[in-house]
């Protein structure tokens, strides 16, 4: 794959999501990422959350045995899933904050406020080869202490962004749109592997898709959700087919 190549991460999480809306064994999120793989995912993201809701254990020793992609695992920065992470050492792992209480992952991960924790807790995932990435907002700050903690990717959070344009608040999403440009190219400048997602659509992918500096899309709600009327295959193929448009 050549330098400039933008990966897709997809994000698989909902096919667990409707798997345990009756408790039972379908549809199976490890045949959607096999699927995803044949589709050209050049990654397949699970994130583990500490209620389970969706992704479960079992689901991750799953993907790391039948995998030929990349697994990046995202997980919040607790014991507990250090430990997980330290079992399985997929080849990324992604720290992202979690609340209990919210529906998805609503902001980015406060890095600067915990600096010190944050760069104890992801030494021993880079010390067993994971590459450590933090999901955080397009924000400076938040850029340069997660490049003092040692973070070799930043995830740039897109939902901001997104949601503006799906509210057609179309101001702030060109606001929205230009932190993500401006923040892109600062966290590249520091030496930072750039990635982004959350909330991106057909509608909404081609603007970031087109910036130089960001290399992966991690991509998951809006995919399963229209895999429903087009198939998982086509609909990863779109996806595909719009970022490389937007990148060429
Ligand atoms: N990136 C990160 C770090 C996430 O937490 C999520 C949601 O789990 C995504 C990307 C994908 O977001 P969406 O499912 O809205 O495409």
């Amino acid at each position: 794959m050549s330098d400039t190549h933008l990966r897709l991460g997809v994000n698989i999480d909902h096919v667990a999501t409707v798997r345990n809306a009756r408790g039972g064994a379908y549809p199976d999120p490890l045949r959607a990422a096999k699927l995803a793989e044949e589709a050209g995912a050049d990654g397949i993201t699970a994130h583990l959350r500490e209620d389970r809701r969706h992704i479960s254990d079992a689901d991750i020793d799953g993907l790391m045995e039948v995998l030929s992609v990349p697994l990046n695992f995202e997980m919040a920065a607790t014991d507990e899933m250090q430990k997980i992470a330290l079992r399985h050492k997929p080849h990324a792992v992604c720290i992202v904050p979690e609340k209990r209480e919210e529906r998805t992952t609503e902001g980015g991960l406060e890095v600067a406020r915990e600096e010190n924790r944050l760069a104890h807790f992801i030494a021993p995932l880079r010390d067993v080869g994971c590459r450590v990435s933090i999901f955080i907002a397009a924000d400076q700050r938040q850029i340069e202490a997660a490049h003092r903690i040692g973070a070799e990717v930043i995830e740039l959070h897109t939902g901001a962004y997104c949601d503006a344009h799906a509210e057609g608040r179309s101001d702030e999403a060109m606001r929205e749109l230009e932190a993500l440009r401006e923040m892109s190219a600062f966290a590249h400048s520091l030496g930072l592997e750039v990635h982004a997602g959350h909330g991106l659509t057909y509608d909404t992918v081609q603007p970031v898709a087109a910036f130089p500096e960001v290399r992966e899309l991690n991509i998951g709600h809006f995919l399963i959700g229209e895999a429903i009327f087009l198939g998982l295959t086509p609909a990863i193929a779109e996806m595909r087919r719009l970022m490389d448009e937007a990148r060429a």
